[in-house]
Protein backbone atom coordinates (compact mmCIF):
# COMPACT_ATOMS: atom_id res chain seq x y z
CA UNK A 1 0.00 0.00 0.00
CA UNK A 2 2.34 2.31 1.43
CA UNK A 3 6.01 2.43 1.07
CA UNK A 4 6.62 4.58 4.73
CA UNK A 5 8.20 2.60 6.84
CA UNK A 6 8.01 4.02 10.16
CA UNK A 7 7.98 2.20 13.54
CA UNK A 8 4.45 1.64 14.60
CA UNK A 9 3.00 1.40 18.29
CA UNK A 10 -0.60 -0.02 19.29
CA UNK A 11 -2.97 1.60 21.79
CA UNK A 12 -5.11 -1.27 23.19
CA UNK A 13 -8.54 0.56 23.76
CA UNK A 14 -10.13 -0.88 26.91
CA UNK A 15 -12.79 1.98 26.85
CA UNK A 16 -10.89 4.75 28.75
CA UNK A 17 -12.83 8.16 28.11
CA UNK A 18 -8.97 9.73 27.49
CA UNK A 19 -7.46 7.16 25.59
CA UNK A 20 -7.42 9.65 22.49
CA UNK A 21 -4.98 11.76 24.82
CA UNK A 22 -2.60 8.97 25.13
CA UNK A 23 -2.31 8.99 20.99
CA UNK A 24 -2.28 12.63 21.52
CA UNK A 25 1.24 12.34 24.16
CA UNK A 26 2.33 10.00 21.54
CA UNK A 27 1.98 12.46 18.30
CA UNK A 28 3.67 15.15 20.20
CA UNK A 29 6.98 12.98 20.76
CA UNK A 30 6.19 11.87 16.48
CA UNK A 31 5.37 8.33 17.42
CA UNK A 32 2.97 6.59 14.86
CA UNK A 33 0.31 5.04 16.75
CA UNK A 34 -3.09 3.71 16.36
CA UNK A 35 -5.97 3.28 18.40
CA UNK A 36 -7.69 -0.51 18.48
CA UNK A 37 -10.73 -1.70 20.90
CA UNK A 38 -9.49 -4.95 22.48
CA UNK A 39 -12.20 -6.54 20.78
CA UNK A 40 -10.68 -6.13 17.40
CA UNK A 41 -7.31 -7.03 18.77
CA UNK A 42 -6.13 -11.08 18.18
CA UNK A 43 -3.34 -12.88 17.49
CA UNK A 44 -3.58 -12.59 14.06
CA UNK A 45 -3.89 -8.60 14.10
CA UNK A 46 -1.16 -8.51 16.41
CA UNK A 47 0.81 -10.69 13.98
CA UNK A 48 -0.04 -8.17 10.95
CA UNK A 49 0.22 -4.80 13.07
CA UNK A 50 3.77 -5.85 13.90
CA UNK A 51 3.89 -2.98 17.00
CA UNK A 52 7.23 -1.69 18.25
CA UNK A 53 5.28 -0.73 21.60
CA UNK A 54 2.30 -1.57 22.57
CA UNK A 55 0.20 0.32 25.23
CA UNK A 56 -2.90 -1.05 27.31
CA UNK A 57 -5.27 1.68 27.99
CA UNK A 58 -7.82 2.56 30.79
CA UNK A 59 -11.23 1.26 30.87
CA UNK A 60 -14.29 1.79 32.95
CA UNK A 61 -14.84 -2.14 33.52
CA UNK A 62 -13.65 -4.49 36.12
CA UNK A 63 -11.55 -7.53 35.53
CA UNK A 64 -14.06 -9.13 37.89
CA UNK A 65 -16.77 -8.80 35.17
CA UNK A 66 -18.13 -11.24 33.29
CA UNK A 67 -16.96 -11.39 29.95
CA UNK A 68 -14.06 -8.38 31.37
CA UNK A 69 -12.10 -6.54 28.22
CA UNK A 70 -8.89 -8.70 27.95
CA UNK A 71 -5.77 -8.45 25.27
CA UNK A 72 -4.78 -11.49 23.59
CA UNK A 73 -2.29 -13.16 25.41
CA UNK A 74 0.13 -13.80 22.62
CA UNK A 75 0.43 -9.78 23.08
CA UNK A 76 2.98 -11.02 26.30
CA UNK A 77 5.04 -12.79 23.48
CA UNK A 78 5.93 -10.06 21.01
CA UNK A 79 9.00 -8.96 23.10
CA UNK A 80 8.15 -5.46 23.03
CA UNK A 81 7.40 -3.40 25.75
CA UNK A 82 4.56 -2.90 27.34
CA UNK A 83 2.75 -0.10 29.18
CA UNK A 84 -0.94 -0.46 31.25
CA UNK A 85 -2.52 2.22 32.57
CA UNK A 86 -4.64 2.57 35.03
CA UNK A 87 -7.10 -0.55 33.68
CA UNK A 88 -4.76 -1.76 31.52
CA UNK A 89 -2.18 -1.78 34.68
CA UNK A 90 -4.98 -4.53 36.59
CA UNK A 91 -5.31 -6.17 32.96
CA UNK A 92 -1.62 -6.64 32.80
CA UNK A 93 -1.08 -8.16 36.37
CA UNK A 94 -4.29 -10.08 35.90
CA UNK A 95 -2.77 -11.64 32.92
CA UNK A 96 0.68 -12.07 34.28
CA UNK A 97 -0.38 -14.00 37.40
CA UNK A 98 -0.65 -10.70 39.61
CA UNK A 99 -3.95 -9.77 41.81
CA UNK A 100 -6.59 -7.56 41.50
CA UNK A 101 -8.99 -6.29 44.14
CA UNK A 102 -12.21 -5.36 44.23
CA UNK A 103 -12.18 -1.13 45.09
CA UNK A 104 -13.92 -1.11 48.72
CA UNK A 105 -13.82 2.26 50.01
CA UNK A 106 -10.34 2.78 48.55
CA UNK A 107 -11.11 4.47 45.09
CA UNK A 108 -9.45 6.88 43.93
CA UNK A 109 -10.59 9.56 41.80
CA UNK A 110 -9.02 12.62 40.80
CA UNK A 111 -5.87 14.44 42.14
CA UNK A 112 -3.42 12.09 44.22
CA UNK A 113 0.04 11.90 44.92
CA UNK A 114 3.13 9.32 44.29
CA UNK A 115 5.95 8.73 46.12
CA UNK A 116 9.01 6.88 44.68
CA UNK A 117 10.29 3.74 46.35
CA UNK A 118 13.85 3.03 46.72
CA UNK A 119 14.12 1.01 43.20
CA UNK A 120 15.44 2.59 40.19
CA UNK A 121 13.60 2.47 36.83
CA UNK A 122 14.73 3.94 33.20
CA UNK A 123 11.34 4.48 32.11
CA UNK A 124 10.81 6.58 35.40
CA UNK A 125 13.84 8.90 34.41
CA UNK A 126 13.67 12.59 35.22
CA UNK A 127 9.95 11.87 36.83
CA UNK A 128 10.32 12.74 40.21
CA UNK A 129 10.61 16.41 40.01
CA UNK A 130 9.27 16.34 43.26
CA UNK A 131 9.04 13.99 45.82
CA UNK A 132 5.51 13.58 45.58
CA UNK A 133 4.73 13.69 42.07
CA UNK A 134 0.85 14.81 41.41
CA UNK A 135 -1.15 12.22 38.89
CA UNK A 136 -4.33 11.66 38.49
CA UNK A 137 -6.27 8.77 39.22
CA UNK A 138 -9.71 7.52 38.22
CA UNK A 139 -9.99 4.03 39.36
CA UNK A 140 -11.83 1.81 41.60
CA UNK A 141 -10.59 -1.72 41.69
CA UNK A 142 -6.71 -1.77 42.51
CA UNK A 143 -3.91 -4.29 42.35
CA UNK A 144 -3.31 -5.94 45.32
CA UNK A 145 -0.79 -8.40 44.29
CA UNK A 146 2.12 -7.49 42.06
CA UNK A 147 2.94 -10.35 39.04
CA UNK A 148 5.99 -12.29 39.28
CA UNK A 149 9.15 -10.34 37.80
CA UNK A 150 7.25 -6.62 38.59
CA UNK A 151 8.50 -3.95 41.35
CA UNK A 152 7.08 -1.55 42.75
CA UNK A 153 8.60 2.03 41.93
CA UNK A 154 5.63 4.72 42.93
CA UNK A 155 3.34 4.49 45.55
CA UNK A 156 0.18 6.94 46.31
CA UNK A 157 -1.92 6.59 49.65
CA UNK A 158 -4.61 4.24 48.11
CA UNK A 159 -2.83 2.58 45.68
CA UNK A 160 0.66 0.99 47.16
CA UNK A 161 1.12 -0.28 43.41
CA UNK A 162 1.17 3.48 41.83
CA UNK A 163 4.10 2.65 40.24
CA UNK A 164 5.33 -1.06 38.55
CA UNK A 165 7.56 -2.45 36.34
CA UNK A 166 9.56 -5.59 34.98
CA UNK A 167 12.82 -4.06 33.46
CA UNK A 168 13.53 -7.36 32.18
CA UNK A 169 10.90 -7.87 30.32
CA UNK A 170 9.76 -4.09 29.52
CA UNK A 171 6.88 -4.27 31.61
CA UNK A 172 5.24 -1.16 32.79
CA UNK A 173 2.24 -0.62 34.41
CA UNK A 174 0.53 2.87 36.46
CA UNK A 175 -2.25 3.22 38.01
CA UNK A 176 -2.77 6.76 37.15
CA UNK A 177 -3.07 8.23 33.82
CA UNK A 178 0.13 10.08 32.91
CA UNK A 179 -2.20 11.17 29.41
CA UNK A 180 -4.15 13.96 31.53
CA UNK A 181 -3.26 17.88 32.23
CA UNK A 182 -3.71 16.68 35.63
CA UNK A 183 -0.56 14.77 35.50
CA UNK A 184 2.05 17.89 35.00
CA UNK A 185 4.57 15.54 34.98
CA UNK A 186 2.78 12.60 32.47
CA UNK A 187 4.27 13.23 29.36
CA UNK A 188 7.70 12.37 30.56
CA UNK A 189 6.68 9.01 31.15
CA UNK A 190 5.47 8.30 27.12
CA UNK A 191 8.68 10.08 26.21
CA UNK A 192 10.75 7.41 28.39
CA UNK A 193 8.63 4.59 27.47
CA UNK A 194 9.05 5.62 23.68
CA UNK A 195 12.95 5.86 23.93
CA UNK A 196 13.54 2.60 25.44
CA UNK A 197 11.06 1.01 22.75
CA UNK A 198 13.65 2.51 20.09
CA UNK A 199 11.50 4.85 18.42
CA UNK A 200 12.66 7.08 16.17
CA UNK A 201 10.61 9.70 16.67
CA UNK A 202 10.08 9.95 12.90
CA UNK A 203 6.03 10.08 12.62
CA UNK A 204 5.39 13.59 10.78
CA UNK A 205 2.71 15.13 8.94
CA UNK A 206 4.65 14.22 5.53
CA UNK A 207 4.38 10.83 6.82
CA UNK A 208 0.54 10.91 7.79
CA UNK A 209 -0.08 12.60 4.12
CA UNK A 210 1.03 9.54 2.38
CA UNK A 211 -0.48 7.32 4.66
CA UNK A 212 -4.01 8.89 4.43
CA UNK A 213 -3.57 9.35 0.40
CA UNK A 214 -2.97 5.45 0.49
CA UNK A 215 -5.63 4.60 2.98
CA UNK A 216 -8.00 6.86 0.95
CA UNK A 217 -7.25 4.74 -2.12
CA UNK A 218 -7.88 1.64 -0.70
CA UNK A 219 -10.88 2.93 0.55
CA UNK A 220 -12.38 4.71 -2.32
CA UNK A 221 -10.62 2.11 -5.56
CA UNK A 222 -12.51 3.96 -8.43
CA UNK A 223 -15.70 5.03 -7.13
CA UNK A 224 -17.35 8.66 -6.70
CA UNK A 225 -17.15 10.80 -4.04
CA UNK A 226 -18.20 14.12 -3.07
CA UNK A 227 -17.56 17.06 -0.39
CA UNK A 228 -19.01 19.30 0.75
CA UNK A 229 -17.10 22.15 1.32
CA UNK A 230 -17.42 24.84 3.53
CA UNK A 231 -14.16 27.09 3.42
CA UNK A 232 -13.30 26.38 6.36
CA UNK A 233 -10.03 24.63 7.48
CA UNK A 234 -11.54 21.32 8.10
CA UNK A 235 -13.38 20.63 4.88
CA UNK A 236 -10.90 22.39 2.74
CA UNK A 237 -8.00 20.12 4.16
CA UNK A 238 -10.25 17.57 3.62
CA UNK A 239 -10.90 17.67 0.13
CA UNK A 240 -7.41 18.99 -0.88
CA UNK A 241 -5.70 15.76 0.15
CA UNK A 242 -8.88 13.47 -0.90
CA UNK A 243 -8.05 15.45 -4.32
CA UNK A 244 -4.30 14.44 -4.22
CA UNK A 245 -5.28 10.90 -3.60
CA UNK A 246 -8.16 10.37 -5.97
CA UNK A 247 -7.97 13.36 -8.51
CA UNK A 248 -11.22 13.97 -10.10
CA UNK A 249 -13.21 10.84 -8.75
CA UNK A 250 -13.72 14.03 -6.29
CA UNK A 251 -16.17 16.46 -6.91
CA UNK A 252 -16.73 19.17 -4.47
CA UNK A 253 -19.90 20.93 -3.80
CA UNK A 254 -20.14 24.42 -2.26
CA UNK A 255 -23.28 25.95 -1.34
CA UNK A 256 -23.46 29.58 -1.56
CA UNK A 257 -26.08 30.13 0.93
CA UNK A 258 -26.48 34.17 0.55
CA UNK A 259 -25.29 34.15 4.27
CA UNK A 260 -21.71 34.30 3.39
CA UNK A 261 -19.13 36.94 4.07
CA UNK A 262 -17.62 39.77 1.89
CA UNK A 263 -15.50 37.86 -1.17
CA UNK A 264 -16.19 34.37 0.80
CA UNK A 265 -17.68 32.74 -2.25
CA UNK A 266 -15.04 33.94 -4.99
CA UNK A 267 -12.49 33.44 -2.71
CA UNK A 268 -13.57 29.70 -1.92
CA UNK A 269 -14.18 29.16 -5.46
CA UNK A 270 -11.00 30.56 -6.88
CA UNK A 271 -8.75 28.43 -4.43
CA UNK A 272 -10.01 25.21 -5.32
CA UNK A 273 -11.15 25.59 -9.06
CA UNK A 274 -8.13 28.16 -9.82
CA UNK A 275 -5.45 27.01 -7.79
CA UNK A 276 -6.17 23.22 -6.92
CA UNK A 277 -7.74 22.17 -10.40
CA UNK A 278 -10.40 20.56 -8.06
CA UNK A 279 -13.83 19.42 -10.18
CA UNK A 280 -16.19 22.02 -7.91
CA UNK A 281 -19.91 23.10 -8.22
CA UNK A 282 -20.37 26.29 -7.09
CA UNK A 283 -24.37 26.29 -6.22
CA UNK A 284 -25.43 29.32 -5.79
CA UNK A 285 -28.65 29.37 -4.23
CA UNK A 286 -28.89 32.33 -2.43
CA UNK A 287 -32.30 33.08 -3.73
CA UNK A 288 -33.45 30.08 -2.52
CA UNK A 289 -32.26 30.42 0.72
CA UNK A 290 -32.94 33.89 1.17
CA UNK A 291 -36.69 33.28 -0.30
CA UNK A 292 -37.65 30.82 2.60
CA UNK A 293 -36.07 32.95 5.57
CA UNK A 294 -37.90 35.99 4.84
CA UNK A 295 -39.82 37.24 7.55
CA UNK A 296 -38.28 34.83 9.74
CA UNK A 297 -36.96 35.85 12.89
CA UNK A 298 -37.16 32.88 15.54
CA UNK A 299 -33.25 31.85 15.37
CA UNK A 300 -34.19 27.67 16.09
CA UNK A 301 -36.81 28.17 13.05
CA UNK A 302 -33.75 29.95 10.68
CA UNK A 303 -31.51 27.11 11.72
CA UNK A 304 -33.89 24.48 10.51
CA UNK A 305 -34.73 26.06 7.58
CA UNK A 306 -31.07 26.56 6.56
CA UNK A 307 -30.04 22.59 7.33
CA UNK A 308 -33.32 21.15 5.57
CA UNK A 309 -32.27 23.56 2.52
CA UNK A 310 -28.88 22.66 2.83
CA UNK A 311 -29.50 18.93 2.41
CA UNK A 312 -31.74 19.39 -0.41
CA UNK A 313 -29.38 21.32 -2.31
CA UNK A 314 -26.53 19.10 -1.70
CA UNK A 315 -28.32 16.36 -2.34
CA UNK A 316 -29.53 18.23 -5.71
CA UNK A 317 -26.29 18.68 -6.88
CA UNK A 318 -24.16 15.53 -5.53
CA UNK A 319 -26.87 13.37 -7.84
CA UNK A 320 -25.81 15.49 -11.12
CA UNK A 321 -22.44 14.15 -10.10
CA UNK A 322 -23.40 10.70 -10.94
CA UNK A 323 -23.28 7.82 -8.72
CA UNK A 324 -21.36 9.08 -6.04
CA UNK A 325 -20.54 6.14 -3.25
CA UNK A 326 -18.87 8.32 -0.71
CA UNK A 327 -19.04 11.37 0.94
CA UNK A 328 -16.20 13.31 2.46
CA UNK A 329 -16.29 14.97 5.68
CA UNK A 330 -13.65 16.95 7.63
CA UNK A 331 -14.61 14.83 11.01
CA UNK A 332 -12.06 15.56 13.36
CA UNK A 333 -10.87 13.47 16.35
CA UNK A 334 -12.39 15.79 18.83
CA UNK A 335 -15.67 15.24 17.27
CA UNK A 336 -15.28 11.29 17.11
CA UNK A 337 -16.76 9.63 20.33
CA UNK A 338 -14.29 8.79 23.10
CA UNK A 339 -15.38 4.94 24.32
CA UNK A 340 -15.97 1.70 22.32
CA UNK A 341 -18.42 -0.56 22.47
CA UNK A 342 -17.85 -3.76 24.17
CA UNK A 343 -21.18 -5.36 24.05
CA UNK A 344 -21.67 -4.47 20.06
CA UNK A 345 -19.67 -6.66 18.52
CA UNK A 346 -16.34 -5.51 17.53
CA UNK A 347 -17.28 -2.15 15.68
CA UNK A 348 -16.67 1.28 17.19
CA UNK A 349 -19.49 3.19 18.37
CA UNK A 350 -18.88 6.64 17.12
CA UNK A 351 -20.45 9.88 17.02
CA UNK A 352 -19.70 11.24 13.62
CA UNK A 353 -20.57 14.88 13.27
CA UNK A 354 -22.48 15.52 10.17
CA UNK A 355 -21.71 18.77 8.63
CA UNK A 356 -24.11 18.03 6.37
CA UNK A 357 -26.51 16.16 9.06
CA UNK A 358 -28.32 13.03 7.66
CA UNK A 359 -27.52 13.23 4.62
CA UNK A 360 -25.19 9.70 4.47
CA UNK A 361 -28.15 7.51 5.51
CA UNK A 362 -30.71 9.82 3.03
CA UNK A 363 -28.44 8.74 -0.16
CA UNK A 364 -27.08 6.06 0.77
CA UNK A 365 -23.36 7.09 0.86
CA UNK A 366 -20.43 5.97 2.93
CA UNK A 367 -18.19 8.08 4.75
CA UNK A 368 -14.45 9.04 3.65
CA UNK A 369 -12.96 10.98 6.79
CA UNK A 370 -9.75 11.22 6.53
CA UNK A 371 -9.02 13.83 9.83
CA UNK A 372 -10.39 11.25 11.87
CA UNK A 373 -7.50 10.84 13.46
CA UNK A 374 -6.41 14.54 13.79
CA UNK A 375 -6.56 17.63 16.31
CA UNK A 376 -7.19 20.69 14.94
CA UNK A 377 -3.86 21.90 14.78
CA UNK A 378 -2.92 18.65 13.67
CA UNK A 379 -5.44 19.21 10.93
CA UNK A 380 -3.66 22.71 10.27
CA UNK A 381 -0.22 21.53 10.30
CA UNK A 382 -1.35 18.95 7.50
CA UNK A 383 -3.22 22.06 5.28
CA UNK A 384 0.67 23.17 5.47
CA UNK A 385 2.00 20.73 4.44
CA UNK A 386 -0.31 20.32 1.91
CA UNK A 387 0.29 23.75 0.56
CA UNK A 388 -3.06 25.28 1.55
CA UNK A 389 -2.62 29.04 1.42
CA UNK A 390 -1.73 30.19 5.80
CA UNK A 391 -4.30 32.77 5.51
CA UNK A 392 -6.89 29.83 4.83
CA UNK A 393 -5.16 27.81 7.31
CA UNK A 394 -5.75 30.57 10.17
CA UNK A 395 -9.31 31.34 9.30
CA UNK A 396 -11.51 32.10 11.93
CA UNK A 397 -14.26 29.24 12.68
CA UNK A 398 -17.66 30.35 10.35
CA UNK A 399 -20.62 28.38 11.71
CA UNK A 400 -22.54 26.71 9.11
CA UNK A 401 -25.86 29.40 9.27
CA UNK A 402 -23.63 31.72 8.64
CA UNK A 403 -24.52 35.56 8.59
CA UNK A 404 -28.05 34.36 9.34
CA UNK A 405 -27.47 34.06 13.27
CA UNK A 406 -25.60 36.97 13.72
CA UNK A 407 -28.33 38.99 11.90
CA UNK A 408 -30.87 38.67 15.02
CA UNK A 409 -34.71 39.12 13.63
CA UNK A 410 -35.59 39.24 10.36
CA UNK A 411 -32.77 38.96 7.70
CA UNK A 412 -33.49 41.54 4.84
CA UNK A 413 -31.13 41.52 1.85
CA UNK A 414 -29.85 45.46 3.28
CA UNK A 415 -28.78 43.76 6.70
CA UNK A 416 -26.79 41.47 5.39
CA UNK A 417 -24.99 43.94 3.18
CA UNK A 418 -24.20 46.10 5.72
CA UNK A 419 -23.46 43.47 7.82
CA UNK A 420 -20.88 42.04 5.66
CA UNK A 421 -19.37 45.57 4.91
CA UNK A 422 -19.21 45.87 8.52
CA UNK A 423 -17.35 42.64 9.20
CA UNK A 424 -14.98 43.41 6.40
CA UNK A 425 -13.40 46.40 8.43
CA UNK A 426 -13.62 45.17 11.41
CA UNK A 427 -11.38 42.01 10.37
CA UNK A 428 -9.16 44.27 8.44
CA UNK A 429 -8.39 46.16 11.72
CA UNK A 430 -7.79 43.22 13.98
CA UNK A 431 -5.34 42.43 10.77
CA UNK A 432 -3.62 45.71 10.90
CA UNK A 433 -3.23 45.77 14.08
CA UNK A 434 -1.65 41.76 14.11
CA UNK A 435 -4.75 40.51 16.23
CA UNK A 436 -6.23 38.01 13.61
CA UNK A 437 -3.89 34.99 15.35
CA UNK A 438 -3.85 35.65 18.66
CA UNK A 439 -8.14 35.50 18.57
CA UNK A 440 -10.25 32.34 18.40
CA UNK A 441 -12.95 34.09 16.70
CA UNK A 442 -13.96 37.25 15.71
CA UNK A 443 -17.16 38.94 13.46
CA UNK A 444 -20.07 41.69 13.66
CA UNK A 445 -23.74 41.20 14.62
CA UNK A 446 -25.94 43.86 12.98
CA UNK A 447 -28.62 44.61 15.80
CA UNK A 448 -31.91 44.89 15.02
CA UNK A 449 -32.55 48.63 16.20
CA UNK A 450 -31.99 51.36 14.46
CA UNK A 451 -30.26 54.37 16.94
CA UNK A 452 -30.35 57.96 15.63
CA UNK A 453 -27.04 59.93 15.55
CA UNK A 454 -25.48 63.00 14.25
CA UNK A 455 -23.23 63.02 11.37
CA UNK A 456 -21.94 66.47 9.85
CA UNK A 457 -24.87 68.04 10.76
CA UNK A 458 -27.37 66.21 9.53
CA UNK A 459 -29.45 63.64 11.55
CA UNK A 460 -28.76 60.09 11.25
CA UNK A 461 -31.58 56.88 11.83
CA UNK A 462 -29.28 53.75 11.32
CA UNK A 463 -28.31 50.04 12.55
CA UNK A 464 -26.52 49.59 16.09
CA UNK A 465 -24.24 46.87 15.64
CA UNK A 466 -21.86 44.53 17.87
CA UNK A 467 -18.39 43.45 17.63
CA UNK A 468 -17.52 40.29 18.91
CA UNK A 469 -14.33 38.85 19.75
CA UNK A 470 -13.56 35.58 22.10
CA UNK A 471 -10.87 33.44 22.46
CA UNK A 472 -11.56 29.51 23.36
CA UNK A 473 -9.98 26.41 22.94
CA UNK A 474 -12.83 24.43 21.62
CA UNK A 475 -15.91 27.18 21.35
CA UNK A 476 -16.99 25.27 24.37
CA UNK A 477 -16.68 27.99 26.79
CA UNK A 478 -15.10 31.49 26.12
CA UNK A 479 -13.79 34.59 27.48
CA UNK A 480 -13.89 38.01 25.44
CA UNK A 481 -11.64 39.49 24.10
CA UNK A 482 -9.19 42.33 26.06
CA UNK A 483 -8.98 44.78 22.64
CA UNK A 484 -7.40 48.43 23.88
CA UNK A 485 -9.62 51.48 24.32
CA UNK A 486 -7.56 52.91 21.06
CA UNK A 487 -8.30 49.79 19.36
CA UNK A 488 -12.56 49.87 20.01
CA UNK A 489 -12.27 53.66 19.73
CA UNK A 490 -10.71 53.56 15.85
CA UNK A 491 -12.74 50.70 14.80
CA UNK A 492 -15.90 52.04 15.34
CA UNK A 493 -14.99 55.31 13.88
CA UNK A 494 -13.95 53.16 10.99
CA UNK A 495 -17.30 51.42 10.22
CA UNK A 496 -19.62 54.22 11.19
CA UNK A 497 -17.52 56.46 8.27
CA UNK A 498 -17.40 53.34 5.98
CA UNK A 499 -19.95 51.66 6.50
CA UNK A 500 -23.40 53.41 5.32
CA UNK A 501 -26.17 52.11 7.28
CA UNK A 502 -24.38 51.82 10.60
CA UNK A 503 -24.23 54.60 13.04
CA UNK A 504 -23.65 53.17 16.62
CA UNK A 505 -20.71 50.32 17.07
CA UNK A 506 -21.17 48.51 20.69
CA UNK A 507 -18.53 45.68 22.07
CA UNK A 508 -20.15 42.30 23.28
CA UNK A 509 -17.87 41.12 26.78
CA UNK A 510 -19.99 38.75 27.47
CA UNK A 511 -18.38 35.62 28.16
CA UNK A 512 -19.17 32.05 27.43
CA UNK A 513 -20.93 30.81 29.64
CA UNK A 514 -23.61 32.60 30.39
CA UNK A 515 -23.50 33.78 26.85
CA UNK A 516 -23.05 31.83 23.48
CA UNK A 517 -20.15 32.91 20.99
CA UNK A 518 -23.13 33.57 18.86
CA UNK A 519 -25.74 36.06 18.62
CA UNK A 520 -28.44 33.31 17.60
P1 LIG B 1 -21.93 29.13 20.18
O1 LIG B 1 -22.63 30.27 19.55
O2 LIG B 1 -22.79 27.93 20.36
O3 LIG B 1 -20.82 28.68 19.12
O4 LIG B 1 -21.21 29.51 21.42
C1 LIG B 1 -19.71 27.87 19.40
C2 LIG B 1 -18.91 27.72 18.12
O5 LIG B 1 -19.66 26.97 17.16
C3 LIG B 1 -19.91 27.75 16.01
N1 LIG B 1 -21.28 27.45 15.60
C4 LIG B 1 -21.60 26.62 14.59
N2 LIG B 1 -20.81 25.95 13.72
N3 LIG B 1 -22.74 25.10 12.66
C5 LIG B 1 -21.40 25.20 12.75
O6 LIG B 1 -20.70 24.61 11.92
C6 LIG B 1 -23.58 25.73 13.49
O7 LIG B 1 -24.80 25.62 13.38
C7 LIG B 1 -22.97 26.54 14.50
N4 LIG B 1 -23.48 27.31 15.49
C8 LIG B 1 -22.42 27.86 16.14
C9 LIG B 1 -19.71 29.18 16.43
O8 LIG B 1 -19.37 30.01 15.33
C10 LIG B 1 -18.61 29.04 17.43
O9 LIG B 1 -17.36 28.90 16.78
Amino acid sequence: MTDISHDRLLIIDFGSQVTQLIARRLRELNVFCEIHPFNTVDDAFLKDFNPKAVIFSGGPSSVFAEGAPMPPQSVFDLGVPILGICYGQQVMMQCLGGKVERGHGTAEFGRAFVAPTQNKLDVLEGWFLTEKEQVWMSHGDHVSEIAPGFEVYGTSPNAPFAITGDAARNFYAVQFHPEVHHTPNGARLYENFVRLAGFKGDWTMRAYREEAIAAIRAQVGDAKVICGLSGGVDSSVAAVLIHEAIGDQLTCVFVDHGLLRKGEAEEVVTMFRDNYNMPLIHADEQELFLGELDGVSDPETKRKIIGRLFIDVFQKHATAVGDAKFLAQGTLYPDVIESVSFSGGPSVTIKSHHNVGGLPEKMGLKLVEPLRELFKDEVRALGRELGLPASFIGRHPFPGPGLAIRCPGEITREKLAILREADAVYIDQIRKHGLYDEIWQAFVAILPVRTVGVMGDGRTYDFACALRAVNSVDGMTADYYPFTHEFLGETATRIINEVPGINRVTYDITSKPPGTIEWE
